[in-house]
Order: C-alpha cells, then structure tokens, then sequence
C-alpha cells in the first residue's frame, strides 16, 4: 500500500506538516478518551490536509478525475476535504465509510457527525499549533463535552465566514443546527434528572428505604427516570406517594396519573418523564423491578453505582 506518510514528507509545507502531526496526536489523544479506534483517528488525520495548498491545476486535474461536485471546484478550502477522500479510497483503497466520512467533513461539519467525525474536526481546530481567541476554552471543552466543542467550533466558523462575507457550506449550517438541538435536549433531560434527584431526595428524608434512580432513557420511550423506594407499610407507602406529590406540585411538576391502591403494597405515580414506585418491603422482594432495568444505569443518592 502507498505511505500517505511519504507523499505529506514530501508534498506539504513545513508548516502544513507540523499542522497535520499535531491534528494526528490530538485526535488520538481524543480517541482514547471518547472510546473510539485510534489508529482510525490517527490515520484520518494523516491524509486530512494532503491537498491543502495543491495548485489550482491539480485542483482541476483531481475534480476532474473524481468527479467533484460543482459546488467544491472553486473551493479549495472545501475541495480538499472532498478530494483527499477520494483519494484515500481509490488510491489507498480504503474502504472504510467511517474514515472517508471524517476526511470528507472535516472542513464543514455535517448532521448527524459520527464520533471519529467530530474527533478529526475538533483536532483540527484545537491541535497544539493552533492560535487563535478562546482555543485554549475550547482545548479545554473539547476534552470534556465534544458535542459542545463542536457546536462552538462550527459557530466560531460560521460567524467568521459570515464577516468576510463568504458563502457558508449548507453542510456547516446543518451542523450547527444539529448541535443545537442536541443541546437542548441535553438541558431537557438535566431538567428531568434534576426532577428525579429532588424526588428521590424528598423520599430520603421521609425515611423511604433503597431508593434507587434508573436512567431508563436509551430503553424506554414513556420515561426517562424510574425511581425504587420502599415503605415499610401500607400505611408509609401512601403517604410517602402523597408528600411526593404535593411536594413536587409546589415547583408545578403534577403527576399525571397514579396507579395501584396503598393496600396493594405498590404504588406508581408518574411525573412524565420520572415514575417513581414506592412499595412494601415484601412487594418490593416479590416483584423485583429492578431486574426488568438490569441493563440499564443505576444511580443512588451519592450518585452512579
Ligand atoms: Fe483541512
Ligand atoms: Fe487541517
């Protein structure tokens, strides 16, 4: 197989190479904390910019041979993006959709950007060599929220295309507004484990035993939060369920509906997003809700266990 390590000794500029080198260890380094492939990473970093600064010849020599799209050809800040893919797949004979897809949107972002994706475009944007207001913040965003970093990174483009009067990629404008929602639904289900946590506070002080929170949110679509507790008689259970309710009812969280009788040993009242179920020791023995949610994340007051 041909070295891409051989072509960018000899085809980049110092700079260029010391640019690339960096956006390599950074993405790596990425990798590894985010859980991804990274040699993946790695090796996408070394062909991201193996055309940055070719001439407009072989520009139109490269278009031409890989049939690029209209919209890239006067680019060459998009088209090499674009161009390396193709290369990487017809000469290099990758063929790996992940890696060509973190090659191709380095530049712009996209939609719906898998990880190895948003790890090359936010090394690219925070690697060592960078220089430029806030890198060192978004250095720091990017090594504990990548969704947020990218977001910033992609706005931080955006804005600066915009005041040179630039034409923005629809491909960035969609990032970006892919990014958005996803911080919005982040903030929405703070919100709720918030509302979980305060639930599973207030049962705590009125002396519910073994509580516990289980995220449900990737296996159940009717919730987010099913909280355990239990009562040590029919009696507590009920009024454990109606100190909940008027308490949460004084930040206007309602419970939409509670099901089961006290003298049933269980009780579900359900808050939307957060059900909570508070039941005798025996119910709780006989029923074992928790096994139904094994697989799921388990949290208890001091947090996740
Ligand atoms: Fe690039
Ligand atoms: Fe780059």
């Amino acid at each position: 197989m041909k070295s891409i390590i051989d072509y960018i000794e000899k085809n980049l500029s110092a700079e260029r190479l010391r640019h690339t080198y960096g956006v390599c260890d950074t993405a790596a380094e990425l990798a590894k904390q985010y859980g991804a492939d990274t040699e993946k990473a790695y090796t996408a970093a070394l062909f991201h910019d193996m055309y940055k600064g070719i001439s407009q010849e072989m520009l139109e020599t490269l278009a031409e041979r890989y049939g690029l799209e209209e919209r890239y050809k006067n680019n060459l800040n998009l088209a090499h993006s674009k161009l390396a893919a193709a290369t990487m797949e017809f000469e290099y004979g990758i063929t790996d959709k992940e890696l060509l897809d973190a090659v191709s949107y380095h530049t712009t972002g996209r939609a719906g950007m898998s990880l190895l994706e948003k790890i090359l475009y936010i090394a690219d944007a925070t690697e060592p060599g960078r220089d430029y207001p806030g890198v060192e913040g978004l250095r720091m965003l990017a090594r504990h929220d990548i969704d947020k970093a990218c977001l910033v990174a992609c706005e931080h483009t955006i804005k600066y295309l915009e005041s040179l009067h630039r034409s923005v990629d629809p491909d960035s404008i969609e990032a970006r507004d892919d990014f958005i929602k996803k911080e919005n639904y982040m903030k929405v289900n703070e919100n709720t484990k918030s509302i979980a946590f305060a639930a599973a506070k207030f049962l705590d002080e009125k002396k519910a035993e073994d509580i516990v929170i289980i995220d449900i949110s990737g296996r159940a679509a009717f919730a987010d939060y099913m909280i355990v507790s239990s009562g040590n008689s029919e009696r507590q259970i009920g009024n454990l369920a109606d100190d909940l309710k008027d308490k949460l009812a004084e930040s206007d969280i309602i419970a939409k509906n509670t099901e089961g009788e006290k003298s049933s040993g269980w009780l579900l009242i359900d808050f939307g997003d957060v059900i909570v179920n508070v039941l005798t020791k025996e119910m709780r023995q006989r029923y074992n809700i928790e096994k139904v949610w094994g697989d799921c994340k388990f949290i208890d007051l001091e947090g996740e266990i």
